[in-house]
């Protein structure tokens, strides 16, 4: 993936610096422990970037602190000649670095210093970044850097048998057959990834716990769930694990799992002890209940708050945290019932109980009201509830988005979730200040997304599909940061800096999900996938489902009314100024015209087109967008190793061949439906 390092620092400027790679000042840590994974780090990506292999040795036997790379964490390590202050590096927060050149004259030394281990990694995985993709210039450099996010999680989506739900790169790195694969390679290779991006937390089983997952948190699965620990651990990375919330019952040790029994109080406690006996700095447990059929406390008559706050309280103690889960919503709803709106839902269900959850609780809120789909508005949720902790959930898995055989990179779709102003305390109250916890004081919070991994040779189905976990990490680390900067990163880490293939592969990038939008779901209305796969068309296959998922397509005209005027209501819960821009038809942005308002198919976009010609448009330029970035690809024959080069031009045709599945199935529904033709007369059917 993008760690391959091989050959890639390039000549220039570099002379004034070369001597420097040639050793590693720093003192040694514990075993095992960050400090010394940065460090080997460091000296094996030196030695892959340069072909010579840096001495590692420590300050005090060191002869010349210059001409070497001086590694260490701000407090422990001498600053004298560093050109760092110790007033500066304090300023800085647990996992901040500073990369700092020191040029004197033909004495040059470069200084790495973290606030912390954790800081130390993040400031060493950077500097090999920077010397990937721009080298090292005359100016050497100066980099201070911190996370603008506390939590930096993902979810695994991973089941013990070894399948993964809404899994596209083949099987689970961590189960298989019912067991954890505790020493696999492969976890480690993982670890190296997400703490080359910055992510510090990961929950490696399901939300959706099943029978034998439930017993991760029993004697049964934790000396190897603690191996798991330990790898992570070595990376910063601090592990989670989901629950069954009915886990009492599951196992058959009690007749309840009411969170008021104090029975039930007394197991959860047993259990967090139990598993804080293994993994010591275990993260906490993350919770699905009440939701698509999972259990909760609503079977005895309990609230969200009351679940949680039990499960809090048996690993308080621990300090251990709760994530709770806000996808919660009727998914047995009757289509015929025209007053239920599922987006309402989250909001519905949880702003009522803000200020009951405990201090370790942190609600995680999907980042639209539905569920993940190509285009919606932000959760009104996030925000509304100044007591009680958030996270923001993404999904880096391609569920909604192609599932890693279209190209579809997310950062821009994540990018503009975070910069939403909710104006929740005025103007300028962004999501990303609500999840760095600027807004209110949270204790805990941050942002989480479920993984797109498996256990392919390239880890993500289609090799480009790496560029959105790479993504993920690197926007969640600071989200100022622009999407291309990032696309464009990742391309040259993991293809190399050849000019025609960086641009091609970067503009490939940034246009595939507009593109992906354009041949699927027009104006925000969402859902016209086949049920349960998600992938390909199928225009009505939830329209009278029980999921609560309609577009309320007629011969007139589609969309769903969530006005307060005349529809569900859903506008309200938005904060006012924002309620009024989506209530009304005239400030309504086109792109989510449909999301929020039914319109005839004539209604006019503010772009000037009629609804149902947008609908042709968008359908025929997006095939035309596919077989334009199909053609450049293709002009990269030869710059591109060849394994990689005929993966992706499989699956660009087969992107190609549904994309106009998606045009035809959808331009000739909703042409059969209007009776409108298409204003060029194109083929429709
Ligand atoms: C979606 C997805 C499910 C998943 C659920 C969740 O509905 O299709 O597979 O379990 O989200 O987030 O819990």
């Amino acid at each position: 993936a993008w760690l391959h390092y091989e050959g890639q620092l390039s000549n220039k400027g570099l002379a004034k610096w070369a001597d420097c790679f040639r050793s590693i000042i720093c003192i040694p840590g514990e075993r095992g422990g960050v400090l010394n994974t940065a460090i080997g780090e460091l000296a094996s990506g030196i030695e892959a970037l340069t072909g010579n292999k840096p001495e590692v040795t420590d300050a005090a036997s060191a002869v010349d602190r210059k001409r070497c790379i001086a590694a260490g964490i701000i407090g422990a390590m001498p600053l004298d000649g560093l050109a760092i202050s110790l007033a500066e590096a304090e300023q800085l927060p647990d996992e901040g670095f500073i990369i700092r050149t020191i040029d004197n004259g033909d004495l040059c030394s470069i200084a790495i210093a973290g606030r912390s281990e954790r800081g130390l990694m993040y400031g060493v995985f950077h500097f090999l970044r920077l010397l990937q993709t721009e080298g090292i210039g005359e100016n050497g450099f100066n980099v201070v850097e911190q996370p603008a996010f506390r939590l930096r999680m993902l979810n695994q989506w991973d089941n013990m048998d070894g399948s993964v739900e809404r899994g596209y790169a083949g099987r689970s790195i961590f189960y298989r057959n019912y067991e954890l694969l505790a020493r696999s390679p492969r976890i480690k290779d993982y670890a190296r990834l997400l703490a080359s991006v910055g992510i510090n937390g990961i929950a490696i089983n399901n939300v959706n716990v099943h029978r034998q997952e439930t017993k991760l948190i029993t004697e049964r699965y934790l000396p190897d769930v603690a191996r798991v620990a330990d790898t992570f651990r070595a990376y910063g990375i601090r592990l989670y694990l989901s629950v069954n919330f009915a886990g009492p019952l599951e196992l058959g040790e009690l007749d309840t799992a009411d969170p008021l029994d104090p029975r039930v109080q007394a197991w959860w406690k047993e259990r967090a002890n139990e598993v804080y006996s293994y993994v010591p700095d275990f993260g906490g447990f993350l919770v699905k209940a009440d939701s698509e059929n999972r259990p909760g406390p609503f079977t005895y008559g309990r609230d969200h708050a009351d679940g949680a706050n039990m499960l809090a309280d048996a690993l308080a103690p621990y300090g251990g945290i709760v994530l709770w889960r806000c996808f919660v919503y009727n998914c047995q709803q009757d289509w015929r019932d025209r007053s239920t709106d599922r987006a309402k839902a989250a909001y519905d269900h949880f702003r009522p109980l803000d200020g009951r959850f405990r201090d370790n609780v942190i609600l995680q809120i999907k980042n639209g009201p539905m569920d993940f789909q190509v285009r919606e508005p932000v959760s009104p949720l996030f925000g509304a509830m100044p007591n009680t902790n958030h996270m923001m959930e993404f999904q880096v898995t391609q569920e909604y988005t192609g599932q890693q055989r279209h190209v579809c990179f997310l950062v821009p779709q994540w990018k503009e979730v975070l910069d939403f102003d909710t104006r929740l305390k005025g103007e300028g109250t962004r999501v990303k200040d609500l999840a760095a916890g600027k807004v209110h004081p949270y204790t805990h919070c941050g942002v989480t997304a479920v993984s797109n991994i498996g256990d392919d040779d390239n880890w993500t189905g289609h090799h480009l599909a790496q560029s959105n976990l790479y993504g993920y990490g690197r926007l969640m680390w600071n989200p100022d940061l622009e999407a291309e900067a990032i696309a464009e990163e990742w391309t040259r880490q993991t293809f190399g800096g050849d000019a025609a293939v960086v641009e091609t592969i970067t503009g490939w990038l940034m246009e595939s999900w507009g593109t992906y939008e354009s041949y699927t779901a027009p104006l925000g209305v969402g859902w016209m996938v086949t049920p349960h796969y998600h992938y390909g068309p199928d225009v009505d296959g939830y329209e009278y489902s029980k999921w609560g998922t309609y577009h309320f397509a007629d011969w007139k005209g589609i969309g769903v009314d969530r006005t307060q005027a005349t529809g569900t209501g859903y506008t309200a819960q938005y904060e006012a100024e924002n309620a009024r821009v989506y209530e009304n038809l005239a400030t309504c942005p086109d792109e989510l015209l449909l999301f929020f308002h039914h319109v005839p198919y004539i209604h006019k976009l503010h772009s000037g087109k009629t609804v149902i010609q947008h609908i042709y448009d968008t359908h025929f330029e997006g095939v035309q967008r596919v077989e334009a970035q199909l053609a450049s690809w293709l002009s990269l024959e030869g710059k591109i190793d060849e394994e990689r080069f005929r993966h992706v031009t499989g699956r660009a045709k087969e992107q190609l061949e549904n994309a106009k599945l998606w045009r035809d199935v959808i331009n000739t529904y909703f042409y059969r439906k209007s009776g409108i033709s298409d204003e060029q007369g194109r083929t429709i059917y």
